[in-house]
């Protein structure tokens, strides 16, 4: 055989047009995705909080489109809720922190349930969360995705064209700043707008001295922005208290006042950038 370079199809970039664009899903003044190109940056993290702080003045939900690894449940503290059904329409479920979420979680008998569900079937799930739930009337749907450019993420770009745009979540290492440019790019290949960019986990500041650390460095997603002419929508660094949340139910922003303000900055940056 000759010697020479392995070739791989690539097949060609989706059709940047929905091919059935949901007549179903409506009512919703801004539909918000929260993507990442690298795992465990905090899009769910950011999705809650960010949902509860807009949540104060506005009537919001979350969809948790991460169906393999369904997490906003814990972080609102319902993850023993089940969804209620009325008139064959799901109602999303109302949290005490002021916002309704759907999750995956809430059809699973138990927490360490897997979801072994190739994508077709995490199509069908999100097509029902975003059509068979009751979302009509919200100013935000804060839709909560799994890492990375996959099935999810394009379900709902090609079913939602009103999207209103993408944040993208990065923390300031290199790697994640690598995989956060595939997700903005995947993002202009679906002529979706990018909203902006957070970056998580962005230093740490010693609560006994008060010297700040920067764990995973700072400042590259700001230069990010700057590069691509993308909006930098803040900084959030390393809290104790957003580790908390998991354990708690209680999201960040209601348990600590430093997190609170930061979240509240950033809320209204992407209240000023959607509602202009
Ligand atoms: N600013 C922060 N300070 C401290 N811990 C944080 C911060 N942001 C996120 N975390 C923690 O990092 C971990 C990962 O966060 P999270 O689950 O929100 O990430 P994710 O991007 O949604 O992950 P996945 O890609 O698996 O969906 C969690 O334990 C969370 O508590
Ligand atoms: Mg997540």
């Amino acid at each position: 055989m000759a010697k020479g370079k392995i070739k791989i199809n690539t097949p060609p970039p989706p059709t940047p047009t929905a091919p059935q664009p949901s007549t179903k899903y409506s009512g919703v003044k801004h539909t918000i995705m929260i993507m990442s190109g690298k795992g465990g940056v905090g899009k769910s993290t950011f999705s809650v909080n960010l949902a509860v702080s807009l949540g104060k003045t506005r009537s919001v939900g979350i969809i948790d489109a991460d169906i393999n690894g369904p997490d906003d449940p814990m972080l609102l503290g319902v993850s023993k809720d089940k969804l209620h059904v009325e008139n064959n329409r799901i109602i999303p479920l109302k949290t005490k922190f002021g916002v309704d979420l759907i999750s995956m979680a809430f059809f699973l008998p138990d927490e360490n349930t897997a979801v072994i569900w190739r994508g077709a079937l995490r199509h069908k799930a999100i097509q029902q969360f975003l059509e068979d739930a009751t979302w009509s009337g919200k100013d935000y749907v804060i839709i909560d995705f799994p890492p990375g450019t996959g099935d999810e993420a394009l379900s709902v770009a090609q079913m939602i064209p009103e999207v209103e745009g993408v944040i993208i979540v990065v923390t300031p290492q290199e790697l994640a700043l690598l995989d956060a440019k595939k997700a903005i790019n995947f993002a202009e290949q679906l002529h979706l707008k990018v909203l902006g960019i957070v970056e998580n986990m962005s230093g740490f500041s010693c609560p006994h001295c008060g010297t700040v650390t920067d764990i995973f460095k700072t400042g590259g997603a700001e230069t990010l922005a700057k590069e691509l002419g993308i909006e930098f929508l803040g900084k959030i660094p390393i809290y104790p208290e957003i580790v908390q949340n998991a354990d708690t139910g209680v999201p960040a922003v209601v348990a600590s006042e430093d997190v609170r303000n930061i979240y509240e900055k950033v809320a209204e940056k992407v209240a000023r950038i959607v509602e202009k």
